[in-house]
């Protein structure tokens, strides 16, 4: 079975998709699945197989940072028909059976690679196109959510092109500090500040708008920090319950990536085996809600009082073999490379 690995791209989370497709590589079964490599460097070159070897083995782990020079860009239209002739050629050249999407953040994890396979023809490992698009997009993925009766954190939406001094009055009327900021498409907490004062809110609101037109504001929560993966087609299973105990102000990308003492992992997680059920059909609800398929990791905030609040859903989650996504499913009793294969069976079933 040919498997197109899609690594790297052009999002801010670039170097987190080149360590996750990298543990794939690793550990992929190779009498089952032949690899073909492709690589997207930051500026949206797609490489294929030797050069995208070389890519990705030229990026050194220890020096994984965060790019603030890869911000979204607008997608032109010679950009978009040169990655449909470079699909299209693996389709013809290397005959695909499945494309694997290791990609986070936008141009990736949104949709529009999604939405590539479809046009090309090759099942695709994950969500499909709205569910990846709606998954991404914080603001969409709260409103189906509280539309479908599962709680989330208040927040107001606040838009670049229609920002005005008068929302920060409007943020101080509803929510006490601290608040968190958080562009409405990212991930891995990149261009997310905790604010605790009307001068930091305005900062934070700067930078979340330099990674996004559109941004959330949300209530802080306090509780504890908890995440559950789903697997699965129509009939998803959720796994045991893996906790962030964060050691710095919040759990940012440097306690992600960086910093090995900025947050501790706790897996499985201590929670009651009736807290574990609730959380348990919660993220499957979760999942079922936006209409996911294969993979998902929902991360929640659990209240003292055991309300779940569902803090964010990642269609294509951090897949490196320490991630929490496949970490929590190795603590379920399904190896890393298991996953990978149930997976791509998911995705061409
Ligand atoms: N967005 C990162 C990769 C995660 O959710 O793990
Ligand atoms: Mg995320």
């Amino acid at each position: 079975i040919k498997v197109g690995l899609l690594f790297g791209g052009r999002s801010a989370e670039h170097q987190v998709s080149l360590q996750s497709a990298k543990s794939i590589m690793a550990a992929i079964d190779n009498d089952k699945y032949e690899v073909v490599k492709i690589g997207i460097t930051s500026d949206g070159k797609w490489l294929l197989n030797e050069s995208a070897e070389t890519f990705i083995n030229g990026d050194d782990p220890e020096t994984i940072s965060l790019q603030t020079e890869a911000l979204p860009v607008t997608l032109v239209a010679g950009d978009q028909s040169g990655e449909l002739q470079c699909l299209e050629a693996e389709a013809a050249g290397n005959q695909l059976d499945v494309l694997f999407p290791i990609l986070h953040g936008p141009y990736g994890e949104d949709g529009s690679v999604q939405g590539l396979a479809k046009l090309a023809n090759i099942p695709c490992v994950g969500s499909g196109i709205l569910s990846s698009a709606v998954g991404m997009d914080k603001d969409f993925t709260k409103r189906i959510l509280m539309q479908a009766g599962i709680d989330v954190a208040d927040f107001i939406t606040l838009r670049d092109s229609r920002f005005s001094e008068a929302d920060l009055q409007r943020i101080e009327d509803r929510f006490s500090y601290p608040v968190f900021v958080k562009p409405a498409n990212m991930g891995s907490s990149i261009g997310v500040s905790k604010a605790a004062n009307r001068s930091e809110l305005a900062a934070a609101i700067d930078l979340a708008f330099r990674f996004d037109r559109k941004l959330l504001v949300e209530k802080g929560i306090v509780g504890r920090e908890l995440e559950c993966a789903v697997l699965g087609n129509d009939f998803p299973e959720a796994s045991v319950v893996g906790e962030i105990i964060s050691n710095v102000s919040f759990y940012d990308y440097k306690a992600k990536y960086i910093d090995e003492n900025g947050a501790t992992l706790s897996l499985p997680a201590k929670v009651s085996d009736s807290l574990l059920e609730k959380i348990q059909q919660t993220s499957i609800a979760v999942f079922e809600a936006l209409e996911c398929r294969g993979l998902a990791r929902v991360d929640m905030f659990v209240t003292d009082d055991e309300q779940i609040i569902i803090n964010e859903v990642n269609t294509l989650p951090g897949f490196t073999k320490i991630s929490m996504y496949p970490k929590l499913w190795e603590a379920s009793g399904l190896s890393y490379s298991d996953l990978i294969d149930r997976l791509i069976s998911l995705a061409i079933e």
